[in-house]
């Protein structure tokens, strides 16, 4: 049909005032036209929509912090259980097609719940990854590809049985997915001699927006190192990672050695003293995090060498522990990992492979980095003002400095926490019974307080924070005006640079270069940079 001259501009002006309702129908209709995409691409049993009486049990499967199970929380309007590469393509396709973005999970530990709820009142589904979880073990060249909805228990599992002299730098919670630990950086016992999980990565495939899939060749060098720690959810569905392994002696060495806390001046005095163990550059094969939970300290260590050798280190280097061959376990480096995860020696391995959440306990944290020792008067303050409170929380100390502290530049991969730093400390409340009311309230409280008294002790402008440890506190997107509106690169640059440092800037141009139009997004994922700033 001829439009008369005169009529032109009017028609444009009707086609982008349209264009909105054109582009993202209402989402009742959205919703429904989706879920027959999906249906005529996917098998019926691996999706689930609200109306199925699997909904919720399947929601729930691998949530780690029912805060967010609540019936006030923004629920997807189905979960696609994908099983293989092919469905994550079709959903993708689907959801770019009728307005409907995807939340993907692997292990659901997120701490925000971000993999399976959305803050604002938004149509999006669940892409669930926890049966795309094979692990396939290259013992010839020491890597594995493993897929996203695989646990760090499994993949553990699958490496240590094939060689025990096999090891990969992960986590110390075996029931976290390889997907989301890798997608923040990932961080653990191994991180000083091996660096951190992310930088491991040898080859990943990716879904990008446009439903296709890409290895490292074809998706590029600047995309490769973005998806290696940039964060979860930015970049597309990471299906399969390539993971260098790591060698370690047949026999390690472990301890969890707890100190009590009642003379608060003598446990401030050790954890000086810890502090400073880290900046010794020699001694990349000892880790030693600390737990400080009310009176209590908890010395954890994962060391690759035998008890005796350990046990002459300590003396040398941290005589005020007291450790002794006593506390020794020497085990095969699985065995340690399960002795870690599981809390026993006498349980048999397989309960690395437990995925069984625990849904009682609600969860908040929140995280720091420390490139000063606090020292040991500030140390006796936390334990006297913080620590014995009724309602107090717990920090973990996480030591950095050896191999990621050291040898790698800032920029290797998205992961900036390096040069200079001591120690990760994250804090954690926990508390039973309501999602919100009296203990919510006071967990909440001190873990506010014990944060603020940690202001001037921990590292500033920024603030440093640790992507896996995900905290909304200290910012959210925001979307900018219209449909079509993606989130503003201002709004990313509040959390952002504390996650990622020098490296958001970069992380952001790769966004804007391989999803523009921001289709994978949530309250904290990379924005677009579009135009230089
Ligand atoms: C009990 C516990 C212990 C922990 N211990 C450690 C630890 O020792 N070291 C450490 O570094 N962290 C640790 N964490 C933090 C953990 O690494 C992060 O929460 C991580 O994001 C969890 O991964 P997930 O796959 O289980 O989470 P999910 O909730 O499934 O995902 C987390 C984020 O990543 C995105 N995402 C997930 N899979 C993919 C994918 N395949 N492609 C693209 N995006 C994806 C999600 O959309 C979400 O935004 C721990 C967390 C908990 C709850
Ligand atoms: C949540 O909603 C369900 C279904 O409407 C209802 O049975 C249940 O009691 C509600 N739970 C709470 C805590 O309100
Ligand atoms: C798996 O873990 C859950 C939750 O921690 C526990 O209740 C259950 O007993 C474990 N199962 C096995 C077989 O160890």
């Amino acid at each position: 049909m001829a439009v008369p001259r005169n009529m032109a501009p009017l028609l444009l002006l009707l086609i982008v005032l349209c264009c909105g309702n054109v582009i993202l129908p209402s989402s009742a209709s959205s919703s429904d036209d989706f879920l027959r995409c999906l249906s005529e691409k996917i098998p019926p049993e691996l999706v689930y929509p609200q109306s199925s009486g699997s909904f919720m049990s399947v929601l729930s499967s691998s949530v780690q912090n029912p805060k967010f199970l609540t019936n006030a929380t923004v629920r997807p309007v189905c979960i696609v259980a994908a099983s293989g590469a092919s469905h994550v393509q079709d959903a993708v396709r689907c959801g770019r097609r009728h307005g409907v973005r995807l939340r993907v999970r692997s292990g659901g530990h997120d701490y925000e719940g971000l993999s399976y709820r959305s803050v604002r009142a938004e149509v999006f589904a669940v892409l669930d990854l926890s049966r795309f979880r094979a692990v396939r073990v290259h013992a010839g060249d020491a890597t594995v590809w493993v897929d996203s909805g695989a646990t760090l228990g499994e993949l553990y599992y699958a490496i240590g049985t094939v060689n025990p002299g096999f090891a990969f730098p992960g986590g110390t919670c075996s029931t976290v997915g390889v997907g989301g630990f890798l997608s923040g950086g990932g961080i653990g016992l191994m991180t000083r001699k091996f660096g951190i999980g992310a930088d491991n990565v040898l080859d990943a495939r990716i879904v990008n927006a446009d439903g296709e899939i890409l290895d490292r060749a074809a998706m590029g060098e600047d995309l490769f190192w973005a998806i290696r720690g940039g964060g979860g959810e930015s970049f597309g569905v990471v299906v399969s990672w390539r993971l260098k392994l790591s060698m370690v002696p047949r026999t390690v060495t472990v301890f969890n050695i707890f100190r009590a806390a009642d003379n608060s001046g003598a446990a401030a005095a050790m954890l000086a003293k810890w502090e400073t163990l880290v900046l010794e550059p020699f001694l990349p094969d000892l880790t030693i995090l600390v737990v400080l939970q009310g009176r209590t300290v908890l010395f954890q260590s994962l060391y690759l060498g035998g008890c005796s050798r350990l046990t002459a280190t300590m003396r040398a280097y941290f005589p005020e522990l007291g450790m002794t061959p006593a506390d020794c376990h020497e085990l095969t480096w699985l065995r340690a990992m399960a002795f870690i995860s599981l809390g026993s020696t006498d349980l048999p391995v397989e309960g690395i492979l437990n995925r069984t959440n625990n849904l009682g306990t609600y969860i908040k944290s929140k995280s720091d980095y420390v490139r000063r020792p606090i020292g040991g008067a500030a140390w006796d303050t936390l334990f006297q003002r913080h620590l014995s409170s009724n309602n107090a929380g717990v920090l973990i100390l996480e030591p950095h400095g050896g191999v990621v502290g050291s040898v790698v530049p800032d920029t290797i991969t998205p992961y900036p926490h390096r040069q200079g730093v001591l120690y990760n400390v994250q804090y954690g409340v926990f508390w039973w019974g309501d999602a919100e009311g009296a203990s919510a309230s006071a967990a909440i409280r001190w873990l506010e307080e014990t944060y603020e008294f940690m202001t001037p002790l921990v590292s500033s402008n920024p603030r440093e924070a640790f992507a896996n440890y995900r905290d909304l506190d200290i910012g959210e997107n925001s979307v900018g005006a219209g449909a079509n509106g993606v989130t503003t690169y201002e709004s990313g640059r509040v959390w952002g640079e504390k996650y990622f440092m020098g490296n958001f800037r970069r992380l952001a141009a790769v966004k804007g270069k391989v999803d523009p139009g921001d289709y994978f997004r949530n309250e904290q994922s990379i924005p677009p940079l579009l135009q230089s700033y």
